[in-house]
């Protein structure tokens, strides 16, 4: 164990790049320090990551946004495909054939096939529904003893609206939950590999078979009219579709239902920032955008690579390695953002300038539905368990273990909806 694992701070940058390397327990638990560090005195820094593919991360806002719109920077994982084929093995290149991971014109293309449906007039249109899930769901907590508010209602909330925009029938998707699961929390070990194998070769048969039920009985949904522009157009390559089909599926539930839970978990242990929310509903649209800047749910899932040397702040990245941007450091960055590490529902022009959503070409494709769901979730929860309490001391937060710090979230989050009489 390191000084770092005993949390007792950032001493040295060499530290700091080491915690950030392995994501150890302290900085899983609160990654700022490191980064505070990282972006004084090594803004753009090689880490030795488990997976020991070469690979720089970005820590600095100005830099962080540069580096999403370089096209030196590229997408595209068929032209890095040694080194992805390290870090995650043979198998999720078949799902990996879509818009997160190309470049135009490719990407252009592919991300134009769905961008209608996820449009804010399109996804004002689904509020009603969202609303219905997110009542039910609620409806159907314990009032009585402690929940885990992440199995009961963040994560079914996006799964549930996600899978009705696509069409993926309702007794089909434990199983798919599941796989998704594996992929999310998959490490690097040969084990680790063999099951993100086993969940990637089921996922692919799964969709296969779905596209397949889809094509000789047409639907109304998005599934359904990406298989007619599929066929009328040739738009997409089966692959691609397969493909798109798994992105939206994927990057579609997993962040929303994180996102919920590091609102709901900073709100509970920021009382006076509730309590404006919740004095002023009009509030609630900017506390999201605070809440994705100050503790969003994408760390530094930002996987890319250097198409040729470049330089950056003294550092030369070389060509072919991986850089990660870290959209979480950015957003803490204090020339950026004044008291960064100040919760503040009130702050000012946050929707333009945060990078929690990305920046550039690949910028969220799902953030209306994001923000929608987002909204509804927290006023839903807050009006009907005004009472609601976190059932752990906030230290006891258990944060996402993985093995990357790629994604920000909770294990678990404990309420107790309503006090016990
Ligand atoms: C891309 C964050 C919800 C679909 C991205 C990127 C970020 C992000 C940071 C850019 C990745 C990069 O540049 O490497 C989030 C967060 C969400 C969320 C924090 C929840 C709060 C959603 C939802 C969908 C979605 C609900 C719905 C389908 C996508 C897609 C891309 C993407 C398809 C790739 C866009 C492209 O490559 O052009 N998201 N996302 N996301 N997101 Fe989201």
């Amino acid at each position: 164990m390191t000084q770092l694992d005993e949390r007792d701070g950032v001493e040295s940058t060499e530290q700091a790049i080491a915690a950030a390397s392995r994501g150890s327990a302290a900085y899983r638990a609160d990654p700022h320090p490191v980064y505070a560090r990282l972006r004084e005195s090594a803004p753009v820094c090689r880490l030795s990551p488990p997976h020991g593919v070469e690979t720089y991360l970005i820590t600095r806002y100005d830099d962080a946004k540069a580096a999403l719109t370089d096209p030196r920077i590229s997408k595209d994982m068929y032209a890095a495909m040694d080194a992805y084929h390290t870090i995650f093995g043979d198998s999720s290149i078949a799902l990996d054939d879509n818009m997160l991971f190309s470049d135009p014109p490719k990407h252009t293309r592919l991300r134009r096939i769905v961008n209608s449906a996820f449009s804010p007039r399109r996804i004002e249109s689904l509020r009603p529904r969202i609303q219905e899930i997110a009542d039910e769901l609620l409806g159907n907590c314990s009032t009585s003893v402690p929940i885990d508010l992440l199995s009961s209602f963040a994560f079914p909330l996006p799964l549930i609206v996600i899978c009705e925009l696509l069409g993926i029938p309702e007794g089909e998707r434990a199983d798919m939950q599941k796989w998704c699961a594996v992929v999310a929390r998959t490490g690097f070990s040969k084990e680790d590999k063999e099951k993100l194998a086993l969940a990637e070769g089921a996922l692919r048969e799964y969709f296969v078979d779905l596209i397949a039920r889809r094509r000789r009985e047409p639907t109304d949904d998005l599934l359904g009219a990406l298989i007619r522009t599929q066929d009328e157009q040739g738009a997409m390559t089966d692959g691609e579709l397969l493909s798109t089909l798994w992105v939206l599926l994927f990057a579609g539930h997993k962040t929303t239902a994180y996102l919920i839970g590091n609102a709901v978990f900073n709100l509970l242990t920021h009382r006076d920032q509730l309590q404006a929310v919740l004095a002023d509903p009009e509030l609630l649209p900017n506390a999201i955008e605070e809440i994705i800047r100050y503790e969003g749910s994408v760390e530094n899932a930002t996987f890319r690579h250097a198409l040729e040397d470049i330089t950056l702040r003294d550092t030369t990245i070389p060509k072919g390695s991986l850089v990660q941007v870290s959209v979480a450091s950015a957003n803490r960055d204090p020339e950026r953002f004044a008291s960064p590490d100040t919760f503040d529902v009130r702050r000012k022009g946050l929707q333009s300038s945060h990078l929690g959503f990305g920046s550039g070409p690949h910028y969220c494709l799902g953030a209306p539905l994001a923000r929608m769901e987002m909204r509804i979730a927290v006023t839903t929860l807050f009006e009907r368990f005004p009472a609601i309490d976190l059932a752990v001391s906030p230290d006891e937060a258990e944060w996402l273990k993985v093995p990357f710090p790629a994604f920000r979230g909770l294990e678990r989050l404990p309420v107790a909806l309503e006090p016990s009489r």
